[in-house]
């Protein structure tokens, strides 16, 4: 239970990554603010974490809107009387797989990437950052991608996006280590979450290059990612802030 008496905000905790993430912050002991736009999913996922022995609150909250964001946060204070621990997880993930000259200025995936992908981190550490500040402590984890470092194809925009995700971590970091605010990012390989599991039917030659490059050879699971946020929001991992951690299966390495 290292995680006893903390409170932590997982947005896009309905399904995959996010809904792993929040699982294994309950099972330390955690209260989970479970968020998603998908209501039914962010339910699901919080009597989960009961069933775990832990406190949960499901909010539907569009981390795209400002005031959404905002009520968010504070539902969670009258709830649960702090934040703790922030993890940025929810994207926008409908890939159209066109190539960046073939997509156009306004078009869903670029509204939705910027929007939801890059805004959506940056509204949920606005509407936070003054509740850590005041607590004199707390630790925020950003999800980027491995877009987020190697040039993928067909994945222009969200790259664009998730490649912006570990220089505003490293900026905020620097800003917040006075106040004893830890931020630190995480870039996921291909993760084994029904929604990649979707791409293996619909492309599976891209899927097979994504496969093909990973040196522990295997997809990672949503629990690999999680166990890694977890040992960044811990005691264990009090002196690091600033750094960006792939958990990839050493795919960022070849
Ligand atoms: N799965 C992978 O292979 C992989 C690889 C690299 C990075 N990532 C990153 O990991 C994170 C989670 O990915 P996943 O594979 O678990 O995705 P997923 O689709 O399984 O889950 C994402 C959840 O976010 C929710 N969501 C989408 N837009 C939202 C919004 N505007 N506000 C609130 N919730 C919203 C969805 O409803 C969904 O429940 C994302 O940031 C993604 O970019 C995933």
């Amino acid at each position: 239970m290292r995680l006893k008496d903390k409170v932590a905000i997982v947005t896009g905790a309905g399904a995959g990554i996010g809904r792993a993430t929040a699982h294994a912050l309950g099972r330390e002991g955690a209260s989970v603010v479970v968020d998603d736009i998908d209501l039914d999913g962010a339910e699901r996922t919080a009597d989960e974490v009961r069933k775990l022995g832990a406190k949960a609150l499901a909010i539907k909250a569009d981390v795209s809107k400002v005031g959404e964001v905002k009520q968010m946060v504070e539902r969670a204070v009258a709830e649960f009387g702090r934040v703790d621990i922030l993890v940025n997880n929810a994207a926008y993930l409908d890939f159209s797989f066109k190539l960046f000259h073939e997509t156009e200025a306004g078009d869903a995936e670029w509204e939705g990437n910027i929007n939801t992908t890059l805004k959506g981190v940056l509204h949920c550490c606005r509407a936070v950052i003054p509740h850590m500040i005041e607590q004199r402590g707390g630790r925020i984890i950003n999800i980027a991608s491995g877009a987020a470092k190697g040039g993928i194809e067909r994945m222009a925009i969200y790259a664009a996006c998730k490649g912006a995700v570990p220089s505003f971590s490293r900026a905020i970091a620097t800003e917040l280590a006075p106040h004893g605010i830890l931020v630190n990012c995480i870039s996921p390989g291909n993760t084994a979450t029904e929604h990649l599991l979707h791409f293996v039917e619909t492309l599976p030659d891209l899927f097979k290059q994504f496969q093909a490059g990973i040196p522990l050879q295997r997809l990672g699971e949503p629990e690999d990612i999680a166990d890694m946020v977890v040992f960044l929001v811990s005691d264990e991992s009090k002196y690091i802030t600033g750094q960006h951690f792939s958990v990839d299966g050493g795919a960022s390495m070849t």
